[in-house]
């Protein structure tokens, strides 16, 4: 999310400051002069008020526990909350600070992860990310590495998926100048299928995705079949095209 720049000659006095519900009781002096909302206040305040302030602004969020719309993170064991806390402080990728957190676990979970997806017999690599817009684009961008250099077309890249899949993979598109081929989907077919996507494939496509649990139903794409379809083109035509699954509602791990 992209946030403007608030005119503060256009805004009402009321807009223009902060108003904590419950916080107003440390906030007494402060509240007389106003909290701005979009500049740094003259003074400070007390850690105790600050902390008030947010924890009161912060509460009018909707609950995570009763979220099954964006459906992710609705519940965690306190052990794993008790975890988090106790290693917010760590910078993660100063794996030399930090070698047990950066680098130790993380190669653990990587190998349990490409294990659990069937990778015992094959090699694999993984890298943790913050959150799944960017372990699917990290992802993608080496499937527009492996196009380019297969060598395989000479045009402008494409990548097929359907308009079940998150914004993150539009996104992946604009930045990295890919054209994104998107598969309409409907109340009565709520799944992109290999039919529609052979329609679509040429010698740019850099790979096609299949959501695992799409953000707006749930609902999983036909990935046998569109593998069956890629193995078909690849042993027709020699265009290796690989899939890319966004099982971000299961893992915030990317593993291509
Ligand atoms: C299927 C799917 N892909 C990607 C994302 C993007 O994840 P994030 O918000 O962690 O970047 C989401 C988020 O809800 C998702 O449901």
């Amino acid at each position: 999310m992209i946030s403007k720049k608030a005119n503060l000659d256009n805004l009402e006095e009321t807009e223009k400051f902060r108003v904590g519900a419950f916080s107003a009781r440390y906030l007494k002096k402060a509240i007389e002069r106003g909290i701005p909302k979009y500049e740094f206040p003259e003074e400070g305040m007390s850690p105790r008020a600050a902390y008030q302030l947010i924890h009161d602004e912060t509460s009018l969020d909707g609950n995570p526990f009763l979220n099954l719309a964006s459906f992710v993170t609705t519940w965690m064991e306190p052990e794993a909350d008790k975890l988090i806390m106790e290693n917010i402080n760590k910078n993660i990728i100063d794996i030399f600070e930090y070698p047990q957190t950066a680098k130790i676990i993380h190669k653990n979970i990587v190998n349990m992860l490409g294990r659990l997806f069937n990778g015992h017999n094959t090699e694999f690599m993984g890298t943790a990310t913050a959150g799944s817009s960017e372990a699917i684009m990290l992802g993608l961008l080496a499937h527009k590495w492996s196009w380019k250099n297969s060598g395989r077309g000479t045009g402008k890249p494409n990548v097929i998926f359907g308009t079940d899949a998150h914004v993150c993979w539009d996104k992946f598109a604009k930045y990295f100048v890919v054209d994104a081929i998107r598969i309409p989907i409907d109340k009565n077919k709520r799944t992109i299928t290999a039919d529609e996507v052979s329609k679509h494939i040429d010698e740019n496509t850099i790979g096609v995705g299949c959501v695992l649990g799409t953000t707006f139903t749930g609902e999983i794409d036909p990935v046998n079949d569109i593998n069956d379809l890629l193995l078909e083109i690849k042993r027709e035509k020699g265009w290796d095209i690989p899939i890319h699954i966004d099982a971000a509602s299961w893992l915030y791990t990317a593993i291509y």
